[in-house]
């Protein structure tokens, strides 16, 4: 208990800095802009969610309506079109311009005539949704909102008896870098992935009605009336040497992260980085030989009973 409270009290204090204005900008999120990271990080993910969508549909074998919650520009929408041939899908996003690639994206892919998208404020624009679905996938979208408790019992009322709620939630920090890179001090990837732990709480303080959360999910789950609850966790291992794409999307996201959290790193720290990051250098990402990726994201699910 007592390192609960001690725990809450140090959350309110990041609550504090942030009326204060301090990392307030750092916390904000324009998703528009963030398109051709999400589309370019959500392919080289592809591997990952494809075994996952496979785990998946042993579970709901053949939805009729299936959407897509916080859907970004779409990846996902179509390899979920791709794996459930006789759905309609429905990608739901706060941010038009993502919807519109996701639109796009479909009708490259020959899909047009099953998918749609649904532009509004998570979770109540999922009320516009003109059917129950049979499966509400939610992959990294449910920790932007405020009081995720509220948005999974939302979730949970869409759907049809008998359907399946899935939500991307937790797994492990992306590494793509060795303990000891040969430059500055080691461990460098060990705390980068410590801050931008930071930043995320940071980033849920600052929602707009946010609301602290034990973040045990099938147990929330459980709690928004929902059953057989079941969790996965599904790897991305790209080995070193990483081929150009991962390379490309590691510099994008670490020059984010220098952007981002620039000040709290020490001088040999930014001086690593910003050794990282430069084309010319040839211990840079873009260069390295050493350099991979592997993460793994979690999936949890639970069904509507019948
Ligand atoms: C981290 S991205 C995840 C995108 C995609 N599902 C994936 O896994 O690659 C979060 C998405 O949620 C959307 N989002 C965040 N907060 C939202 C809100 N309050 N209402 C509607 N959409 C929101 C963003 O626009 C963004 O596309």
């Amino acid at each position: 208990m007592a390192h609960d409270h001690h725990h809450k009290a140090q959350r309110h204090d990041h609550r504090h800095d942030h009326r204060q204005g301090h990392h307030h900008d750092h916390a904000e999120i324009d998703w528009s802009e963030m398109a051709p990271l999400l589309e370019a990080g959500a392919e080289l993910y592809a591997p990952l969610y494809e075994r996952a969508l496979a785990w998946l549909a042993k579970q709901q074998t053949a939805p009729g309506l299936v959407v897509d919650v916080g859907s970004g520009p779409g990846v996902v929408s179509c390899l979920l079109a791709e794996t459930f041939p006789g759905a309609r899908i429905v990608a739901v996003d706060g941010a038009e311009p993502l919807l519109a690639r996701a639109r796009d994206r479909a009708a490259r892919l020959g899909l047009a005539d099953r998918f749609g998208t649904l532009a509004g404020e998570l979770p109540g624009v999922l009320d516009d949704l003109d059917y129950p679905a049979d499966l509400l996938w939610a992959s990294r979208s449910l920790h932007h909102l405020g009081d995720q408790r509220a948005a999974l019992a939302a979730f949970a009322s869409r759907l049809a008896p008998g359907g399946t709620l899935a939500i991307v939630e937790g797994g492990l920090p992306t590494r793509f870098l060795p303990r000891d890179i040969g430059i500055g001090r080691p461990g460098l990837q060990a705390r980068l992935n410590a801050i931008e732990e930071e930043w995320f709480n940071e980033m849920r303080a600052a929602l707009p009605g946010t609301v602290e959360e034990t973040e045990d999910w099938p147990a929330l789950l459980t709690a928004a009336g929902l059953a057989h609850t079941r969790t996965r966790s599904f790897l991305l291992d790209l080995p070193a040497p990483a081929p150009e794409r991962a390379r490309a999307y590691v510099a994008a996201t670490l020059s984010r992260t220098r952007e981002a959290v620039a000040e709290r790193l020490d001088a040999t720290d930014l001086a690593a980085l910003d050794r990282l990051l430069d084309p010319e250098d040839r211990a840079s990402v873009h260069h390295r030989p050493d350099l991979f990726l592997l993460t793994a994201q979690t999936v949890h699910t639970a069904s509507r009973p019948l």
